[in-house]
């Protein structure tokens, strides 16, 4: 099937708000040390450009997860494609994701670092669909409010295309 993707948030609008993010993290932490938690894929592309717009001390990890069943939104059961590089406890942590949907994959996720021992745990998500929530997770910092519509762009794919957008864009099926 054909798709075509629409603009939603431009580049100036996406960059403007990652600088805002960035000015209140650095404000929040200040005094302190920030360890950046990635879950990849698509939380990549944020967190390099978040990163950069911080101005207290930042550490990076990666970590990648998939659902068991192939269906992350259904089971919100997720198994560790690839573990963190280093221990969290002592650490405040700040996970990165490009977008919260249903929410199951989070709070999964959230419980689990929980476990580790960071000094604090928040999140931090590009996007947000709050129509779509199924589990509650507490977002900690949110960059924009979107309704209910397939997105793409800024590491956010269709079919693993599109993340090299710079831009976020709405996928339309012709
Ligand atoms: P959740 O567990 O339903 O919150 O799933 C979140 C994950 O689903 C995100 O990290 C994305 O990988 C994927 N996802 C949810 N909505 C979209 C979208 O609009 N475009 C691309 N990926 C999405
Ligand atoms: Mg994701």
């Amino acid at each position: 099937m054909a798709e075509h993707v629409e603009i939603m948030l431009t580049e100036e609008e996406v960059d403007r708000k990652i600088q805002e993010l960035g000015d209140r993290i650095s404000k929040d932490y200040a005094g302190k040390s920030v360890h950046l938690v990635c879950v990849l894929k698509g939380g990549s592309f944020f967190m390099c450009e978040l990163a950069k717009r911080i101005t207290v001390p930042v550490s990076l990890d990666f970590m990648s997860v998939s659902s068991y069943g192939g269906d992350t939104r259904s089971s919100g059961v997720v198994k560790i494609v690839k573990d963190l590089d280093e221990p969290l406890n002592g650490k405040n942590v700040l996970v990165i994701e490009d977008i919260v949907d249903s929410g199951r994959t989070l709070s999964y996720l959230l419980e689990m670092l929980k476990d580790r021992k960071p000094e604090s745990l928040k999140l931090c998500t590009l996007l947000d669909k709050p129509d779509r929530r199924v589990v509650d997770v507490k977002v900690d910092y949110t960059g924009f409010e979107i309704p209910d519509e397939f997105v793409v762009g800024y590491g956010l794919d269709y079919d693993q295309k599109y993340r090299n957008l710079p831009y976020i864009g709405v996928v339309k099926f012709d």
